[in-house]
């Protein structure tokens, strides 16, 4: 009880205690916490593409819910592997272009269950120093030698490969096509390059790209072309695609594999009916309504134009998420409750999460914000940040 007491302490001190903030939907992005009457704005979701309100969505949840029942029973290699799970599978795979696909309860627990699955003891990891945590963890779980490289620099990733790699069994690269805090991608035209005189697997997290990017919305390894080169695909249902869970795509051999070592895979419930019902009409809608995406790209092109034309001078970067580096914790907390005067719920991203002395606004582009609520947001953000460094 103790350290407890003196650890809490510590994070109230330093302003980066975590909390939680109950709030109702109100639908459209817009949110109502519970302890104020004001209406907000959703700045902070991954419902990228505004699917989770989609009436075909919850029209398929509500469909699969009454026809399967309310929780699959039981985990896949018990009697919980329901055949809808297999054409969930199948049109991963295809979105994909993969052999096949596996689902995982959610991308935490795809993360884990992957990688400690392909690595053991005798192997190298090397991933980015801003992977997310779930691929920390499962690093850890793994047991698996692991070192970070500098973020996105390729040069340090080879240096690592030149020094280390014939030390090991095997080695497995990790990265996401889209950082999750930091909203940049990884240069994965450059890095599939380096396969050619080392010899790795590479697993990359499409998390924040799955249903965004690429002709047919399969994510930035479609975008970039280097499908054939990406070993293992993970992403996630739980954001763009608006309901929950995530998959591995890959080679059928991967996926045999990962049926029989993925720990979070055996050693858990599937997938409940109603999620794979709202997924399956998630990914029907990404496949046949491309304007979906289009759409959202406009909304995160008008926002970063008005951000300039406020005097924004931070490079806004090339994707849906925007972080707005403030760096002291207080200050990012500050910041949000000044915007959420103004309506707009945007949460402070603080250190653990985030490297010491980034602390940052996180700014997610949905399809739910109009132009006018995108315009009023970024002269708000730009006045509330003037205010707090002058
Ligand atoms: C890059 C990345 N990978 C994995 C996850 C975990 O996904 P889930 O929320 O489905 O557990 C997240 C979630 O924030 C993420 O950003």
């Amino acid at each position: 009880m103790e350290r407890m007491k003196k650890f809490l302490a510590e994070r109230e001190k330093t302003r980066t205690l975590r909390f939680l903030a109950p709030l109702t939907r109100l639908g459209r992005g817009w949110v109502k916490p519970l302890d104020s009457d004001q209406r907000l704005l959703d700045f902070s979701s991954n419902d990228y593409l505004a699917l989770s309100e989609h009436p075909e969505v919850i029209s398929a949840s509500r469909k699969y819910l009454e026809m399967f029942g309310a929780g699959a029973g039981a985990a896949r290699l018990m009697s919980g592997d329901l055949e809808i799970n297999h054409l969930l599978e199948q049109e991963i795979a295809q979105l994909k272009s993969t052999e096949a696909a596996l689902t995982f309860g959610s991308g935490y627990l795809a993360n884990t269950g992957i990688i400690s699955a392909l690595a053991g003891r005798c192997d190298l990891i090397i991933t980015d120093r801003l992977s997310h945590a779930s691929i920390y963890d499962g690093c850890l779980l793994s047991g698996a030698r692991t070192i970070r490289f500098r973020h996105n620099d390729l040069m340090h990733l080879k240096q690592i490969l030149q020094e280390k790699r014939s030390q090991f069994n095997s080695c497995l690269v990790i990265v996401e096509s889209i950082y999750s805090m930091d909203g940049d991608r990884c240069p994965l035209a450059e890095l599939v390059k380096l396969k050619k005189d080392h010899d790795f697997l590479l697993m990359v997290d499409e998390a924040h790209a799955t249903g965004l990017y690429g002709e047919n919305g399969a994510g930035v390894i479609e975008e970039d072309k280097v499908s054939s080169a990406v070993d293992i695909a993970m992403g996630t249902f739980g954001k763009a695609l608006g309901s929950y869970g995530a998959y591995a795509a890959g080679s059928r051999e991967l996926i045999k594999f990962l049926v029989n070592t993925a720990r979070s895979f055996i050693y858990s419930t599937a997938l409940p009916p109603a999620v794979i019902g709202a997924t399956l009409a998630s990914l029907y809608l990404v496949k046949t309504e491309p304007q979906l995406r289009l759409d959202l790209h406009e909304k995160v092109a008008y926002f970063k134009k008005q951000l300039r034309k406020n005097g924004f001078r931070d490079d806004p970067g090339t994707t849906q998420i925007i972080p707005v580096m403030v760096g002291d914790s207080a200050k990012a907390l500050a910041i949000a409750e000044e915007l959420r005067q103004k309506h707009v719920y945007v949460k402070a991203v603080r250190p653990p999460t985030v490297p010491d002395g980034t602390a940052r606004l996180r700014f997610s582009i949905t399809r739910y914000q109009q132009q006018k609520d995108l315009k009023e947001c970024a002269r708000t953000l730009v006045s509330a940040l003037r205010k707090i460094s002058t």
